[in-house]
C-alpha cells in the first residue's frame, strides 16, 4: 500500500509482525510452506505471522512429505508442483498452490488437489484463507444481514445486532457493504463521528493492523461505513483486506451487505461465516426473498421474518431454509432511524427477539 500512514503492521512481501525466524522450528505447524527463498515464501510467512499461526518452511519435496499430515494447512509454491504432485501424497484438505506463474498455477491445481493463490493479486486470499486455519486462527463470526425485499429491516437488524454485542462487552464491527444504501451513518447518527470511511480504506491489500484507533465508534461499535456523496465502487481485495483486519480485533463483525449485485456484496456473501436473509412475512416479499436466494445461491442461509400475515412455517416452507429468528413489527424503529438513533430504543419485544437471535449465532456459529 502507497499511503505509509495506513495500519499495517506487517508488510507482505516482507515480513509479518513477529518476523518469518521464528516460525522455521516448529513441529506441528498451522502452515507448512515448500518454497524456495522469495516473494511466495515471503508471502505465506507473513500473512501466517499476521494472524499468530505457527508456521514451518521446507526447501525440499522430501521434508514436505515428513510434515505432509501434520501441518494445519500446506502452501506449495509453483514451482514445486510438479515433484510434489510427482510423489502422489494422500489426499488431504487445507492444500493451496501460490505463485505467479499462471501456466504452472492451472496446470497442477487438480492434481494437486489444491485450491490455487495467484500471486501477487491474490496476497489479501492468504489471510483469508488462513482465518481457520489453526489452535491460534481468528474464529470472530462474520454474519451478512441481506434483505430478501427492499425495505424489509436489513440495516436495522444488522445495526442492532452490532450494538447488543458492543453492550454486553463483545466488541463489534458493523460494515457497510451498500454504496446504494441510505448508509449506516445516518442509521446510527454518525455523519459527524470523526474517523475513516470507505473512501479512505478502499485501498487496503494484504495484511491491515488494526483500525479500531481510526474508525468513527458508535455506542461502542466500530464502523466502517460509506461517506455522503458519489458512491464508491467498491472492490473486492479492499473488502477482504479489512475484514482480516476487522475480526482480529473484535468478537463479532456484521456487514450490511445490500441488495445490490456490485462484486464486493457477492464478495461480503462469501466472506460471511453465517448469511441471514431478512423477509417480510408477506406473499410478495417471500416471493422476492426466495429470489433472491435463487439469485444469489445462498442455500446454507437462515432466514430472519419480520412478522407479518405469512407465518413462520410457510415461509420456512416456501424458502426451503430454517427461520431462525421471528422479529416483532416495532414503530420505534422508523421513528429512531429517522432521528439517527440506536435501534436499541426499540421495544423490548423487538430487542429479546434480537438477542436470542445473536445467541444462536454465537452457540451455533463457527466463531
Ligand atoms: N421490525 C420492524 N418493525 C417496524 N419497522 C421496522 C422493523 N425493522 C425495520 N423497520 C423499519 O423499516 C424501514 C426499512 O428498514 P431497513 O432500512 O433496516 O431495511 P433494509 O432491508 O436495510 O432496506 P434497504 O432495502 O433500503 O437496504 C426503516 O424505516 C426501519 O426503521
Ligand atoms: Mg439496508
Amino acid at each position: 500500500m502507497e499511503d505509509a500512514s495506513f495500519p499495517q503492521g506487517g508488510q507482505l512481501g516482507g515480513v509479518g509482525p513477529a518476523g518469518p525466524t521464528r516460525l522455521l522450528v516448529v513441529e506441528h505447524p498451522d502452515v507448512l510452506v515448500v518454497a524456495a527463498p522469495g516473494e511466495t515464501q515471503d508471502a505465506v510467512l507473513a500473512a501466517a505471522a499476521a494472524q499468530e499461526l505457527t508456521a514451518r518452511t521446507v526447501g525440499s519435496v522430501g521434508e514436505l512429505t515428513e510434515h505432509w499430515r501434520e501441518a494445519g494447512a500446506v502452501f506449495i509454491a509453483d514451482e514445486f508442483a510438479a515433484e510434489v504432485a510427482g510423489r502422489a501424497l494422500p489426499r488431504r484438505d487445507g492444500v493451496y498452490l501460490a505463485g505467479s506463474d499462471e501456466a504452472l498455477l492451472a496446470a497442477w491445481s487438480a492434481p494437486l488437489g489444491a485450491r490455487v493463490i495467484g500471486l501477487p493479486a491474490g496476497r489479501a486470499w492468504l489471510g483469508v484463507v488462513l482465518g481457520g486455519g489453526g489452535p491460534g486462527a481468528v474464529r470472530t463470526p462474520v454474519i451478512a444481514v441481506i434483505g430478501g425485499s427492499g425495505g424489509a429491516g436489513a440495516s436495522t437488524l444488522a445495526t442492532t445486532l452490532a450494538c447488543l454485542s458492543a453492550r454486553r462487552d463483545r466488541a463489534a464491527a458493523l460494515v457497510d457493504v451498500d454504496p446504494i444504501g441510505g448508509g449506516i451513518d445516518l442509521l446510527l447518527g454518525a455523519e459527524q463521528a470523526e474517523g475513516w470511511r470507505w473512501p479512505r480504506l478502499s485501498g487496503a491489500d494484504g495484511y491491515v493492523g488494526d483500525l479500531r484507533a481510526y474508525l468513527p465508534v458508535v455506542d461502542g461499535v466500530s464502523l466502517v461505513s460509506m461517506s455522503r456523496g458519489p458512491a464508491i465502487d467498491l472492490a473486492r481485495d479492499p473488502l477482504a483486506a479489512i475484514l482480516g483486519s476487522l475480526r482480529r480485533a473484535h468478537r463479532l463483525v456484521v456487514l450490511d451487505v445490500g441488495r445490490t449485485f456490485a462484486a464486493a456484496a457477492g464478495e461480503a456473501l462469501r466472506l460471511a461465516t453465517r448469511v441471514l436473509v431478512v423477509a417480510r412475512g408477506s406473499v410478495r416479499s417471500v416471493a422476492a426473498t426466495r429470489e433472491l436466494i435463487r439469485a444469489r445461491q445462498l442455500d446454507t442461509a437462515e432466514v430472519v421474518l419480520r412478522s407479518g400475515a405469512v407465518g413462520a412455517a410457510e415461509v420456512a416452507d416456501a424458502l426451503e431454509s430454517p427461520v431462525v429468528a421471528e422479529l416483532p413489527q416495532d414503530r420505534r424503529l422508523a421513528v429512531a432511524a429517522e432521528r439517527g438513533l440506536s435501534p436499541l430504543r426499540a421495544g423490548r419485544r423487538y430487542r429479546a427477539a434480537c438477542s436470542r437471535l445473536l445467541a444462536h449465532l454465537e452457540e451455533a456459529g463457527d466463531g
